[in-house]
């Protein structure tokens, strides 16, 4: 990538380099502690990483001193200045910034006006705003991060991976250079994670203030120059580069020694695929793919961003058109069909953007978790009797892992990993024959993830026929007995049983091999 030119910066924020503290910080969410005694200090020209299990508090500290909640007691000190009560607002003039772990861009808005949002540069007389010079400021700080597009287009067409660079630009723009990054990752592929790593190193060279949140260990490795290990709201390890290996961080982390099960062998399979699906083309990602899936066995997608993995779950599952080829779920046709007559014929599909078409925020644990099966709820004239709703959902919940302090919560107030994780117990009580999975274990905990794994593995020896997408090449290993390896929208290759191995997938999905 081109090296950076500076930022233009607002006026008013402050932007020497500084040291940034939290002291003996405590928060509690409706009486139940969440962090206990924080103390932790983000230096200039380091990136510190957070890393623990879901629920661990991670979130939580960020938003506390990026002025999103307030801290019960404790203090947040700059330079050892102790600032007083926190808004987002304040702490942006403050030049602290949180890039969050889902994008909260305006999508109607420019992706410039996004990223003036609340300081947009006025003319000479304070009257008008300054759309020459905002529109021009916004390409240098858009190419910063990588991104070249139009400032003027409007930013809810940007997908998932560039919203997130628009929240790192939005930063720059505002001249912050105290800058948290929560999960920042977890919705891109590593090409374009990437990019934003090349980023943050260039803002660490810069002397910025960093702070990471990541469950992906090779990127917290590559990354951080200092580690802190969060267990139950406390801080229980820190850890500098280079100095402690993986093992004993995680031991830290989740309290045990973690191995990676090894991938269960499955009889090979021979009925009629469930999941048939024969030269399927949704231009211009997907050229020409077939793949099928039978009951029993779990078949993996490896491929690159772009290579048309999730536009084809997409165009299967209904959700964008296609211009030829024919799906078909256990014999019926669902070929452009909506999703909705997909999911009727048995198909789901756990779609890799939790935010825009997965969670609803406000709604409890217990519906959000019964949403795939409304309409078989038992009610009591039009109204649907809860505790039997609470009693059929609670296995499903248990299943996914899913921890919280009760099922009558907003889903919103759970941690990320752990909303993830509601929404695979979702589509496992609607009882699917298919199962489309993208990302399944997206945010979710080292310590977790094998229960996830375990989860698909026990639906699958019960007769599902599973389809995973994912990035990361270990997951693929550790589950698959087959996999389709795509490049640029067809398939490349086919592994089967111990032919499966990450140099394997990876020489195919870059169309090596
Ligand atoms: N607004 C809220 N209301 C109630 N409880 C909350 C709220 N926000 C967070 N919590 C609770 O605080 C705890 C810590 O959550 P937090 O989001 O900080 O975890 P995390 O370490 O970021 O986890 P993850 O890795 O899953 O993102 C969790 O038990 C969560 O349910
Ligand atoms: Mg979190």
């Amino acid at each position: 990538m081109e090296r950076p030119r500076p930022v233009p910066v607002s006026a008013d924020a402050d932007t020497t380099a500084r040291t940034y503290s939290a002291r003996n910080v405590s928060k509690a969410f409706s009486g139940v502690p969440v962090l206990e005694g924080i103390d932790l200090a983000f230096r200039p020209g380091e990136i510190h990483t957070l890393v623990g299990e879901n629920g661990a508090g991670k979130s939580t500290l960020l938003k506390i001193m990026s002025g999103v909640y307030s801290a019960d007691s404790g203090s947040l000190e700059l330079e050892g200045e102790a600032l007083g009560p926190l808004s987002p607002a304040t702490a942006q003039r403050r030049g602290i910034y949180l890039v969050p772990q889902e994008p909260r861009l305006m999508p109607d808005l420019s992706i410039a006006e996004n990223l003036y949002l609340g300081s947009l540069p006025r003319g000479r007389f304070g009257f008008t705003v300054n759309w020459k010079m905002i529109n021009n400021s916004a390409g240098d700080v858009l190419s910063r991060v990588g991104l070249s597009v139009d400032p003027r287009s409007l930013a809810g067409r940007l997908p998932l991976a560039h919203q997130q660079l628009l929240e790192c630009a939005r930063a720059l723009a505002h001249g912050c250079t105290i800058i948290f990054f929560d999960e920042p990752t977890s919705p891109l592929t590593s090409h374009e994670a990437e990019t934003l790593f090349s980023v943050m190193d260039d803002l660490r060279r810069q002397q910025m203030t960093l702070g990471f949140i990541s469950h992906r260990f090779d990127e917290v490795e590559e990354l951080s120059d200092r580690i802190s290990v969060m267990r139950d709201g406390a801080v229980v390890a820190h850890h500098l580069r280079g100095e402690s290996d993986r093992a004993s961080i995680i031991n830290a982390m989740v309290g045990r020694e973690l191995t990676m099960a090894k991938r269960k062998t499955r009889p090979e399979r021979s009925g009629a695929p469930i999941l048939d699906v024969r030269h399927v083309v949704s231009k211009p990602e997907v050229e020409d793919i077939s793949i099928q899936v039978r009951a029993g066995e779990i078949v993996g997608l490896g491929g690159l961003v772009g290579s048309g993995r999730t536009e084809l779950s997409e165009a299967v599952f209904g959700l964008r058109p296609s211009s030829a080829g024919v799906v078909t779920v256990d014999g019926v046709d669902v070929t452009g069909r909506a999703p909705q007559d997909c999911i009727d014929a048995g198909l789901i599909y756990l779609g890799e953007d939790r935010g825009r078409n997965g969670i609803f925020a406000d709604v409890d644990l217990t519906r959000n978790a019964s949403a795939s099966v409304i309409g078989r709820l038992p009610r009591k004239g039009r109204l649907i009797r809860k505790r039997q709703e609470e009693t059929m959902t609670q296995g499903a919940l248990q299943n996914a892992g899913v921890k919280a302090a009760n099922m009558g919560l907003p889903i919103k107030s759970l941690s990320g990993g752990n909303q993830q994780k509601v929404l695979l117990a979702r589509w496992m009580m609607a009882q699917p024959k298919v199962a489309i999975f993208d990302e399944p274990t997206r945010g979710v905990d080292v310590g977790a993830k094998e229960g996830i794994y375990e989860m698909i593995e026990s639906l699958t020896d019960d007769g599902l026929a599973t389809l995973v997408i994912s990035s990361e090449l270990d997951e693929l290993v550790r589950l698959c007995d087959r996999v389709y390896a795509v490049y640029e929208g067809r398939v490349v290759g086919e592994l089967r049983g111990d032919a499966i191995t990450s140099d394997a997938v990876g020489q195919l999905a870059v169309g090596a091999a």
